[in-house]
């Protein structure tokens, strides 16, 4: 642990009034984490591998993010039958594989338990307080972070000379813009979804193209009266296991290839052995296949075909008890899931801490702020494949920044090489949340060379 402030402080405390150089000295190369879900996790241990000081500050009462189920106060969305749906060996952090026993696409039970194999291997608890709510990271004039919030002791005030947000961008819902009508029955966000006993004896609508409304509407069909699926906008439905081997593992094979050769050939195997969407009644979707975020299930194109989940279009109305399609059906439903997805919310930071929106943040390789010394950004990415390595990944560059290892090119270069990521990405992914996209495979390469080609080009 660092030595920071020496004890908690109450909540009606001044601003920290200690001389400059006292505060500057108790802050001395050690760093606050915010969050210990695997993103904040893989820095803790990045940071402790440099021998640098770091607090980890984790408003639940276990460690593991979003993976410990109905373990942080109610924010985490996972749901009693949620499993990995990237591989196993393409999510493990390459620091610690997870067990060659398990299935390819384990439990989160079991994410959970190795989260915290990996926290203790490593010797990563000491560093993380629990419990601990961060509201508020300033900057003082010396340079130095505040970070404050509410832990067991009540409230909390420590120096650090840099902090990382670490702190997820999957628990605040995002709920549609209002349709029109009325609806009488119940609505519900995929967020709160814990378990199919939700769904139970009702005529359920699950609304969503996203991974969400895939587990959901299977969980649905096994459960509800009848599951009906609206999906406004065509996807492509990506079985787990294609070939006999995890699919994410075909990705990888061909990684070396341009995505755009990728997204042929894989395309190519998608219509060959399932065929494309609209042949189980889902609209037909008008991007590649790689052009998008992946949605898999290896459940839901039979449960379509076995009558359980009747497949619709967008929604056109509420009407009662009834929600009307864009294709005019109008069905009876008691209640609606959506599964919407998610808004990036940073709430401890001030808008002007923040650069650019959440969403659409100018940062340099999706870490570095142009301006912010000190201020760090692990997990803001949305990835073709597994968001542990990314984290690792980021981790590792964090670390070398913090200790000096890496140097940053100059602002000017920072802000052209993150203008040209996200005109890339726009060309790829479109206009959804272009400045988070990242091919995962592409993007910890880079990272890699970032780290290895460390300190040639630039000031810190
Ligand atoms: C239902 C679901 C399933 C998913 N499945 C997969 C999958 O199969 N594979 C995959 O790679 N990714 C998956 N993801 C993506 C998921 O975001 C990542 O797996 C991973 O959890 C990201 O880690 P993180 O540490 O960045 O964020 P999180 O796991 O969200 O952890 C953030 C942590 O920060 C803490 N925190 C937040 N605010 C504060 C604060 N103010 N003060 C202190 N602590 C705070 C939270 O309590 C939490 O512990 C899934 C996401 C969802 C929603
Ligand atoms: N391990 C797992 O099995 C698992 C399970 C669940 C989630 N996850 C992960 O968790 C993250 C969030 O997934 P998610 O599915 O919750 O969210 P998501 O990926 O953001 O998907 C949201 C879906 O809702 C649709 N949508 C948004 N607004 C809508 C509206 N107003 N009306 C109708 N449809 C609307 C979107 O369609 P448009 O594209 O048209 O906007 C999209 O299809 C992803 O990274 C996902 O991979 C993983």
């Amino acid at each position: 642990m660092p030595k920071e402030t020496p004890k908690d402080t109450p909540t009606s405390s001044p601003p920290d009034a200690r001389p400059k150089a006292a505060r500057r000295a108790s802050a001395e190369r050690s760093v606050a984490v915010i969050g210990a879900g695997p993103s904040g996790l893989a820095v803790v241990k990045a940071l402790r591998d440099r021998d640098i000081p770091v607090t980890c500050f984790e408003r639940g009462s276990r460690i593991g993010g979003l993976w410990v189920f109905e373990g942080v106060n109610g924010t985490s969305p996972a749901y009693s039958t949620l499993h990995l749906n990237s591989s196993r060996t393409r999510t493990e952090f390459a620091d610690h594989p997870m067990p060659g026993d398990w299935p390819h696409y384990p439990h989160h039970t079991q994410i959970a338990s190795y989260l915290n194999d990996y926290a203790e291997r490593f010797d990563l608890l000491g560093a993380v307080r629990l419990d601990s709510d961060v509201e508020a990271v300033t900057r003082e004039d010396d340079g130095t972070w505040t970070v404050t919030g509410t832990g067991p002791g009540g409230r909390f005030r420590h120096s650090f000379t840099a902090v990382v947000a670490a702190s997820g961008h999957n628990w605040e819902a995002r709920w549609p813009t209002p349709y029109p009508g009325t609806f009488g029955g119940d609505q519900m966000h995929s967020h709160d979804y814990r378990s199919p006993r939700q769904l139970a004896g009702k005529r359920v609508l699950v609304v969503g193209g996203g991974n969400s409304a895939m587990d959901i509407a299977v969980d649905s069909s096994h459960h509800a009266v009848h599951t009906t699926l609206s999906i406004r906008e065509g996807v492509w439905v990506i079985p787990k296991h294609l070939l006999g081997r995890p699919s994410d593992t075909l990705g990888a094979l061909t990684r070396r290839l341009p995505w755009q050769a990728r997204q042929v050939l894989l395309e190519r195997v998608l219509r060959t052995i399932v065929g494309p969407p609209q042949h189980y009644g889902l609209p037909a979707p008008r991007h590649g296949l790689l052009a998008a975020h992946p949605t898999l299930s290896d459940s839901l194109l039979a449960r379509i075909t076995h009558g359980e989940i009747t497949p619709a279009p967008g929604i056109r109305a509420l009407d009662g008890d009834a929600v009307v399609f864009d294709d005019g059906a109008r069905r009876e439903i008691d209640l609606i899931v959506w599964c919407t997805g998610y808004e990036v919310t940073i709430p401890y930071l001030r808008p002007e801490q923040i650069p650019g929106s959440p969403e659409a943040m100018t940062l340099y390789l999706k870490i570095f702020p142009p301006d912010a010394e000190g201020l760090y950004f692990a997990g803001y990415t949305q990835s073709t494949g597994s968001a542990f390595p990314v984290g690792e990944a980021q981790a590792r560059l964090i670390a070398a920044h913090v200790a000096g290892a890496y140097r940053l090119p100059p602002r000017q270069v920072r802000l052209a090489r993150y203008r040209r990521d996200v005109r890339a990405a726009r060309e790829r992914w479109g206009d959804k949340r272009p400045a988070m996209r990242i091919d995962g495979d592409e993007y910890i390469g880079l990272l890699r060379r970032e780290l290895s080609g460390s300190g040639v080009r630039g000031s810190r």
